[in-house]
């Protein structure tokens, strides 16, 4: 439908060029071969199903779907707990966007498990008819944490939220496991960061060789 792609393409613009800036940052961590506290950046632009599904849900009117903070949407994934502060400072220190919310649940996880960093930023896309401000909402995560959602997510698909009581007990033990999982990592932190290190050299060694 035309009004859906017309309604859409600031998103979608938005959506690219922050999958390119967001990657930027950690190229730059790569070229000063330091830890980056980016290990991966994903993005996307919710479906149209999902969208008047939310809307329905929320009681958004459809002419007020702008409201909506997930349209466009990012993730920014990390090895280590510690890293994601770190990436949330970066991304407060930026003058491409503006944050206009920051909801941690890390310190506080959801009811179901959910451990994830959300910040909605207001993003400004040029267009050929001038700037036009997005909502965008990057959801900053470890590895652990990542893994745990994208599970729960698709569970929750399968099951329309109303999850049998042994598949609920299972999903929380294993949100309990992904936090266990992501402590351990931080305990032995700086190890993996020399190993990873000396790897990263060892290929640079090589592939200096090779020229
Ligand atoms: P939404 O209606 O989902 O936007 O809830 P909200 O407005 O309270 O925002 P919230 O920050 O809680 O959630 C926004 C997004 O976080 C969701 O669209 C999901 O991507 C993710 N999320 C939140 N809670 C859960 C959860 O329990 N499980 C999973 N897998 N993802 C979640
Ligand atoms: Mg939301």
């Amino acid at each position: 439908m035309k009004h859906w792609d017309m309604f859409l393409a600031p998103y979608k613009q938005a959506v690219e060029e922050l999958k390119v800036k967001l990657k930027g940052m950690r190229s730059q961590f790569e070229l000063n071969s330091t830890h980056s506290p980016i290990e991966f950046v994903t993005g996307r632009v919710k479906p149209i199903a999902s969208i008047l599904d939310k809307a329905n849900q929320k009681g958004i009117p459809l002419d007020r779907l702008d409201e909506m903070q997930d349209i466009a949407g990012l993730r920014m994934m990390c090895q280590f707990v510690d890293d994601i502060m770190r990436v949330v400072e970066l991304l407060r220190n930026r003058n491409d966007f503006e944050i206009v919310e920051e909801k941690d649940y890390i310190s506080h996880k959801k009811a179901s498990g959910y451990r994830s960093y959300h910040v909605v930023i207001r993003y400004p896309v040029q267009t050929i008819e001038g700037e036009k401000r997005i909502l965008a909402e990057i959801q900053i995560r470890t590895l652990a944490m990542n893994f745990w959602a994208t599970i729960e997510h698709s569970l929750n698909y399968k099951y329309k939220g109303q999850f049998p009581e042994d598949i609920r007990i299972r999903l929380q033990r294993a949100a309990e496991a992904a936090f266990l999982l992501d402590e351990e990592m931080s305990q032995i932190r700086g190890e993996i960061q020399e190993a990873q290190a000396f790897f990263t050299r060892k290929k640079e060694m090589q592939q200096d060789g090779d020229m």
